[in-house]
């Protein structure tokens, strides 16, 4: 199978989507020169060009895409080209209205947008088949193309009729039969027991809570139907150009999709990254997805999309400041990015998103934008050689899983303010502020690379995954487990005793007694035993250990003296619990204390607050998200491969300013990915 290096040969990636159907083809001409001197290698085309292609069903039209791609080769820009069947053009709706998503209460949902589509619609499918058939059997030899890119962003949900057929197809392979399902999904609650196959619907709009099952397994069904759409594509292309890699992007951390069974169906990953510039953790958000993406790829991955300056899609949407754009691309490299690219190449005069940045920005290239545009792929260019293909150094793992998400956020639960995505995020923050480099991971994966794994929590967890836990702590490793977590199996029933015996056993806990959930402007004190005091928020629970030692103790409310965090040895390892969310100080020095206890060391240390490092295949990259010049003491002698000039002693890094080390001395042991230095010198 080809993966990403097939398309990066050793570079780093560098351009976005092009949409040059918008446009008279004289611009053509003047795209691509600019698009050579800002260094742009690669420009994704075609993504939403169905209603050009096929005007009209059967017709097709593929002499303009034809020119394009010649002229784009002609000046040594590689392709990656889309299948256009996210967005079907409006003959598709139009005569075939069944192809179009309904809504939770049976409306449609119109084209006049995009992505309108019934991922179940053989109709649907078989046209989408078609035009990729075409497709690839004329561009899968052509010399621009460097990948395929199918389909944008899957994340359309349906409820109608034929999605409800193929649901209870998915549910019979799943389940095999209705007294299981009945059993899967506790129908004895409520009336709700199945007499018949066709009885079952997808979970509809109804009067009051849903069944949960039903929705957890409507959610999975959902992200294999959409995974179907994209494998039948993945195959077309794949089967007239089977050297060529093929993805699909991703929306960071979304829940529609489970992000690891997507990623195994994929030759390459790719993510679509659009932090809030003026978000105060915006770099840190950048820095969890940019985590995942990785994770799921198992190495490098590819930043399809990123904006320059404002999207068009927040309530308020602001550009960059000035530099943000280079630094959180160096970031992705940093984390594992082999392509940096955005949306789009040229910003658009018309439709929804006119006001949305681009590389080529209305103003023109005379524009700062296109300015830091051309400077960043002369960085990248520079920096290919010596990153491209290389591995990212963590060897700290956060526990994720859709399954978890998906059953832990559903109606009738304990507290509404237990948001899993926000909680992912505490816990990477606490990691990503201390420079521990940290992989996202399945909770059934192997963990034995890591020294350290934390859950945030994990509502659900399976048998296997369980059984994976114990073992890891057993055999030596550092876990640390936080609140609400191995309370259900995998058909969302509770699991006997409220928390896993494996799981109790594991953290010396006899029992969880309750949940306490706090209220959003709640806070309670916990002490530590060398007295020190901590306020934490959320969630709160009643424990009774049995062989775990206290860390810390609620202070006050009903809890006052219970424990609140503790550490147990178990086999070769240690294992805490966090039953309440420290403030972030303290849940960064309790996840600290156990990294350093298991032996970890940041990627580089006694930085100025701000200060992002990161180890990626022998080099050391400092980000500096700060709000001025900072000032970095770093042992040895160096390179910076950024300005090719050498160093010693101090970095000096403006405001967004950012460095990529290379150790003069550098030997070949340095380049394993766990080398330590210059920190350890
Ligand atoms: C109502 C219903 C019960 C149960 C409770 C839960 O009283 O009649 O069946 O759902 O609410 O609070
Ligand atoms: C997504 C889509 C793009 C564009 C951008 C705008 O990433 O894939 O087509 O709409 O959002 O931010």
């Amino acid at each position: 199978m080809p993966d990403l290096n097939d398309a990066t040969r050793g570079r780093i990636l560098y351009g976005g989507d092009y949409n040059p159907e918008q446009w008279p083809e004289e611009t053509w001409q003047e795209d691509v020169r600019l698009m050579r001197q800002a260094g742009v290698t690669s420009v994704t085309v075609g993504v939403f060009s169905w209603a050009r292609l096929e005007p009209a069903p059967g017709a097709y039209d593929f002499d303009w895409l034809d020119r394009l791609l010649d002229l784009l080769h002609a000046h040594g820009i590689g392709v990656v080209l889309a299948t256009p069947t996210a967005s079907p053009p409006p003959w598709l709706g139009h005569r075939h209205p069944e192809t179009l998503p309904q809504a939770e209460n049976g409306t449609t949902v119109w084209y006049g947008s995009r992505n309108q589509f019934c991922a179940s619609s053989p109709e649907y499918r078989r046209r989408a088949a078609a035009i990729t058939e075409r497709l690839a059997a004329r561009y899968g030899a052509h010399p621009a193309l460097t990948m395929w890119h199918v389909n944008n962003e899957y994340g359309t949900h349906c409820w109608c009729d034929e999605t409800a057929a193929h649901f209870r197809r998915w549910l019979q392979h799943r389940h095999g039969t209705l007294e299981e399902l009945n059993s899967a999904w506790g129908t004895a609650f409520w009336s709700q027991h199945y007499a018949e196959w066709d009885e079952i619907l997808p979970p509809r709009q109804a009067q009051y809570i849903r069944n949960p099952a039903q929705l957890l397994d409507f959610a999975r069904f959902t992200s294999d139907a959409l995974l179907e759409c994209y494998t039948a594509e993945h195959a077309i292309v794949a089967r007239h150009s089977p050297a060529i890699p093929v993805t699909t992007n991703h929306m960071p951390f979304w829940r529609g999709q489970d992000g690891w069974a997507w990623a195994k169906q994929q030759d390459a990953v790719a993510l679509d990254i659009y932090p809030d510039p003026d978000h105060a953790l915006g770099a840190q958000h950048g820095a969890l997805v940019q985590d995942l993406a990785r994770s799921m790829a198992g190495g490098p991955w590819m930043l399809m999309e990123q904006a320059t300056g404002a999207v068009n899609w927040r309530p308020v949407n602001r550009p960059k400041p000035h530099g943000l754009t280079r630094l959180w691309s160096l970031q992705a490299v940093a984390r594992g990015a082999d392509a940096i690219c955005f949306f789009q190449w040229r910003q658009s005069r018309q439709g929804a998103e006119k006001f949305h940045s681009a590389m080529l920005p209305h103003s023109g290239p005379g524009h700062r934008t296109f300015r830091e545009v051309t400077a960043l792929g002369a960085d990248l260019d520079r920096l290919g050689p010596a990153v491209s293909g290389t591995p990212v150094a963590a060897d700290t793992a956060l526990l994720h899983d859709w399954d978890a998400w998906w059953a832990s956020e559903q109606p009738g639960r304990p507290s509404e303010l237990l948001d899993y995505q926000e909680n992912v995020t505490a816990w990477h923050r606490a990691l990503w502020e201390a420079n521990h480099t940290t992989d996202l991971a399945h909770p059934a994966a192997d963990l034995t690379p890591y020294r350290l794994v934390v859950i945030p929590s994990l509502y659900l967890l399976t048998d296997a995954a369980l059984d994976n836990l114990a073992a890891y702590v057993r055999t030596g490793g550092t876990l640390v487990a936080g609140y609400f977590t191995g309370v259900a199996d995998h058909q969302d029933r509770i699991r006997p005793g409220g928390v896993d015996a494996r799981l109790r056993e594991v953290l010396g806990l006899a029992a969880v007694h309750q949940w306490w959930p706090l209220n959003a402007d709640e806070t309670l004190h916990c002490t530590t035993a060398d007295g020190d005091t901590f306020e934490s928020t959320l969630w709160a629970e009643e424990l009774e250990t049995a062989g775990a030692e206290t860390v810390a103790r609620y202070r006050d409310g009903e809890l006052a003296g219970h424990p609140a965090v503790t550490r147990h040895a178990h086999g070769e390892g240690t294992a805490w619990y966090l039953s309440t969310r420290p403030a972030p100080d303290a849940l960064r020095a309790l996840l600290t204390r156990a990294a350093r206890e298991a032996g970890l060391r940041p990627a580089a240390e006694h930085l100025p607050a701000g200060v992002e490092a990161v180890r990626r295949g022998g080099l050391l990259f400092l980000l500096n998200h700060g709000p001025q010049q900072v000032s970095c003491d770093l042992p040895g002698h160096w390179e910076d491969l950024l300005t090719g000039k050498p160093g010693t002693g101090t970095v000096t890094l403006e405001r967004h300013g950012a460095a990529v080390l290379r150790p003069a001395d550098l030997r070949p042991a340095d380049l394993h990915p766990t080398a330590m230095y210059p920190a350890e010198q």
